[in-house]
């Protein structure tokens, strides 16, 4: 060995061998406590995947696709892609209603006292099965909502699987007890927040995204040591009762009682009989105006606490100086045409600076012309933009329309519903490029929900902002540019609840708390706040040296009291000893105190 002469006499074997070692403990530990893999690995397990889903599968293309059958309560489902019945749901009873808040309630109980090692171990088994069962997913949820399987990956699966992985990761850091300061006169307490389970509560939620608005609120709740009963809409009653059983199996596999989770299809007429339920401690409603009053007024009769989550009309500021157009374009694209416009943080107004406006019509109007509706499960590769849920508000739409360009706006591109030669009895709207939009409009003003591009000139930042300011709601914003100093006058001053910078709606990416101002509803979800504000926040006071020292009453304010006026001047003394600004104050009260006291 020519180089075994050359080898050092002096290499640190020992000191090498105890770094190796060390590192071996470190991972051990992290992989111990850390990670606490020893007893939270999730769970496999099974759940039937609707034969709908098969490729062979073809219902029956209904003449005129309702949910409602007349003579019939039951609630009929459809794919609004193209026509096809699905099944039949039968509706809840207020009886049916009492029933499943009783056995979540009983549920409950136990649940409550599960560490948060348990509970994180129903998060980590649902996040195996949505991982491992993403197609199925994606497709139930393109059959109920007419939404493309990109549309449903990014919308309902990516969010929904970031949901559990935050509060795998997050959660308990959210719940733990914290510590909290204390006062000078009070030097001796240990002051402690904690958050702890409310009981029963519930969701109201919308179709648009019927797998993540079902989990979302779901996750959170069980998570905090509640059960849960989640109204989800009678538009998507056929994939709940699947979803529903995923979460419900996720719990049951881990030696849970599947009660915890109660889906809830009904009426309209039956909701207000969970809404304004005694047993339900916490509603979150997500959904239009008109129904968060109803909810907000039926809450009131047994004062539940509500977080009102609604729609926005969703602002983009594009400022002159984006460095790159077209990237810029790409995500105005998605963040406009993402589930054919029905997403509630969906940019609604794209409020243009002068220099690149004219750039920017011409890329979207190229982009916006190529855009292929249809069903995307009879059609993966010729399809972009998906069905809508209904074509109730088809005429609506095309009103609002009609009005803006009467009033001077150009339809590019669209700007009708469409009868597609293929799906004639889906429900589509023409992917519509709107330009020269101003605020007075009522399409400037009005949810669209719809795959519909709206594009306004804006003459400088400050008249930018004020266009973005200028509507009822205050949901979500956005800002595109590279001028630091106006992208920090944008976020300051544009009045939403949650703003992404050069991004779209990345903020619900992350975890961040999601919610709005103004028109847009109140109360957050997600996050640490969204966590802790479906928990009872518990205030603990204690004596920090129990037994050694604590409060005692002076003799002359003990009841009853003898003398006023030494008691006031005892009171003052407190009052100036524990708040004086000077430290002439201070001492003077505390005199005040001894004299008197
Ligand atoms: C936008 O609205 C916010 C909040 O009402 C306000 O502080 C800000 O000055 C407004 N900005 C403009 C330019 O209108
Ligand atoms: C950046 O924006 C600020 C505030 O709007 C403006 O005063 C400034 O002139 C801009 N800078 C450049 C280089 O455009």
């Amino acid at each position: 060995m020519a180089n075994s002469n050359q080898l050092p006499e002096n290499v640190p074997w020992l000191e090498i061998l105890i770094f190796i070692l060390s590192i071996g403990l470190v991972l051990t530990v992290f992989n111990y406590i850390v990670l606490n893999d020893s007893n939270e690995q999730p769970v496999t397990f099974d759940v039937p995947i609707p034969e709908q889903c098969g490729p062979q599968w073809k219902g029956e293309v209904l003449d005129r696709p309702s949910i409602k059958v007349s003579g019939s309560s039951a609630i009929q489902c459809y794919c609004p892609a193209n026509g096809r019945l699905l099944g039949f749901v039968n509706p809840s009873t207020p009886d049916g209603i009492d029933r499943a808040i009783a056995k979540a309630k009983k549920a409950q109980k136990k649940w409550s006292k599960m560490t948060f090692k348990q509970r994180r171990r129903v998060m980590k088994t649902l996040l195996k099965h949505i991982l491992d069962h993403q197609e199925a997913i994606a497709t139930v949820a393109c059959l109920d909502s007419g939404k493309t399987k990109i549309d449903a990956s990014l919308g309902e699966i990516l969010v929904t699987v970031e949901k559990l992985k935050w509060t795998i990761q997050h959660g308990e850091k959210a719940l733990k007890p914290e510590r909290r300061p204390t006062n000078f006169l009070m030097m001796y307490k240990y002051n402690e927040v904690r958050w702890e389970p409310l009981g029963v509560v519930a969701a109201c939620v919308s179709w648009n995204y019927p797998f993540h608005n079902f989990m979302g609120p779901l996750i959170s709740a069980l998570f905090t040591g509640s059960a849960i009963v989640v109204k989800a809409s009678e538009s998507t009653a056929w994939s709940t009762q699947y979803f529903a059983s995923i979460a419900r199996s996720a719990l049951a596999s881990c030696g849970h009682s599947p009660n915890l989770v109660q889906p809830l299809l009904c009426w309209p007429q039956a909701a207000g009989h969970l809404t304004s339920h005694p047993d339900i401690s916490h509603i979150t409603f997500i959904g239009s105006r008109p129904v968060a009053h109803h909810v907000a007024a039926s809450a009131a009769k047994s004062l539940i606490p509500v977080c009102i989550e609604l729609g926005g009309k969703d602002p983009a500021i594009i400022l002159d100086d984006v460095k790159n157009l077209h990237q810029v374009a790409s995500i105005l694209m998605r963040g406009t045409f993402q589930s054919a416009g029905q997403n509630c943080i969906g940019i609604e107004r794209i409020i243009c600076l002068p220099k690149i406006y004219s750039g920017l019509i011409s890329i979207l109007g190229k982009r916006i012309k190529e855009l292929r509706t249809g069903s995307s499960l009879d059609n993966p590769d010729n399809v972009d933009v998906g069905a809508m849920i209904s074509d109730a508000r088809f005429q609506q739409l095309e009103d609002l329309i009609t009005d803006a360009v009467g009033q001077g706006a150009r339809c590019l591109v669209g700007g009708k519903r469409y009868t597609h030669p293929k799906y004639p009895k889906g429900h589509y709207f023409q992917p519509t490029l709107l330009v020269d939009v101003t605020p007075p409009m009522r399409i400037a003003n009005e949810e669209l929900f719809a795959p519909i591009c709206v594009l306004m000139p804006a003459t400088s930042v400050t008249h930018a902002i004020e266009i973005a300011n200028s509507t009822l709601y205050a949901l979500g914003a956005s800002v595109f540019g590279t001028n630091a100093s106006a992208i920090q006058r944008v976020t300051n001053e544009v009045k939403a609840g949650m703003v992404s910078v050069n991004d779209f709606a990345v903020y619900y990416a992350v975890s961040l708390p999601f919610g709005g101002v103004k028109g847009s509803g109140y109360g957050r979800f997600g996050g640490e706040e969204g966590l802790r504000n479906i928990c009872n926040t518990k205030a603990v006071c204690r004596d920090r040296l129990p037994g050694w020292i604590g409060t005692s009453i002076p003799p002359a304010l003990d009841y009853p009291i003898t003398g006023a006026r030494r008691a006031w001047e005892v009171c003052r003394g407190v009052v100036e000893l524990g708040y004086g600004i000077r430290l002439r104050m201070r001492v003077g009260g505390l005199w005040r105190f001894i004299r008197n006291g």
